[in-house]
């Protein structure tokens, strides 16, 4: 059985990322983080440059933004913001921390031919670390740093349904860390991460749903990046690279150990531009006419 997709991309995959010059622990907003352990300069521009060199391998076009001294998590772009077609919806961070990353984020996609549309106050929302599409569905996590109303103004903005899940785990704070979707109608996730009524609603909404372990989940697994049927994981997943393995997915087992200090992995150190693979709607089919960077 195949489950990869193989939908005809007729646009070449962007992404957005942003080179860790300044990247370290320098506060502490989630439970993986600690000032005294502290990341290793040259091994995270290591491991960040081998994610960068296995995109731009596998056809994508990655635009940077530029790293700012003073923001050291503005490398995990994922959170810069929601993007569906032309319209990109700001992150409002929850810690004043990371507040500072806003307008760069915002700046850069008002620059690149985005419609820039801010989310009304006072609610917090942490962009596609914790707002994902799989098909027409957006499934977004609430708790920790996104709050419901968010999501909600944000259905109603973009007319799409949105499933809110409340997250139960503080190491998985954001959806991105405890749920992927792969293609429409399949996707990875760690149960633990979500209440019962979280699983009844993956369960009754996603076809094909992989349980990714205890064990795996914990090595940031479900923090994958999916560029059509390749899916980019943290190593020390093999059960989960076995399953994908089988059901037609080519895995590319990464070491982000480094990032993983800071609470993040693969998936949080990009920010799909032109509609990820899974989504149900994408920058060509929408018609919006993005202007390529
Ligand atoms: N240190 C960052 C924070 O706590 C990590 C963000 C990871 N990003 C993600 N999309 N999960 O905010």
């Amino acid at each position: 059985m195949s489950l990869a997709q193989n939908r005809k991309i007729a646009m070449q995959p962007r992404i957005l990322m942003c080179p860790p010059d300044y990247y370290g622990i320098e506060y502490e907003i989630n439970p993986w983080m600690n000032r005294l352990i502290g990341t290793d300069p040259l091994e995270s521009t290591r491991q960040w440059r081998a994610l960068h060199a296995t995109l731009v391998e596998l056809g994508v076009e990655v635009s940077l933004v530029d790293p700012i001294k003073g923001l050291p998590d503005l490398v995990f772009t994922a959170n810069a913001g929601l993007i569906y077609g032309s319209i990109f919806i700001p992150s409002r961070f929850r810690h004043g921390v990371r507040r500072g990353e806003e307008p760069y984020y915002s700046s850069w996609a008002a620059t690149h031919g985005f419609d820039v549309v801010t989310l009304p106050e006072p609610h917090y929302f942490e962009g596609a670390g914790d707002a994902l599409f799989c098909g027409e569905t957006l499934f977004a996590g609430y708790r920790f740093r996104s709050e419901v109303g968010g999501h909600q103004w944000i259905g109603a903005r973009l007319g799409v349904e949105v499933l809110p899940m409340e997250l139960v785990d503080a190491r998985y704070y954001h959806l991105d860390t405890c749920f992927c979707p792969l293609a429409p109608g399949v996707a990875i996730y760690f149960s633990g991460a979500f209440d019962t009524y979280g699983q009844s609603v993956l369960a009754s909404n996603i076809e094909h749903l992989i349980e990714v372990s205890a064990e795996e989940a914990v090595s940031f697994s479900c923090n994958a990046v999916v560029v059509g049927s390749t899916v980019i994981l943290n190593d020390g997943s093999p059960e989960l690279a076995h399953k994908l393995r089988s059901i037609g997915f080519v895995v590319k087992p990464l070491r982000l150990t480094e990032f993983i200090k800071a609470g993040g992995s693969a998936k949080c150190l990009t920010l799909r531009l032109d509609g990820e693979d899974a989504a149900g709607w994408h920058a060509t089919t929408l018609n919006q006419g993005i202007a390529s960077t």
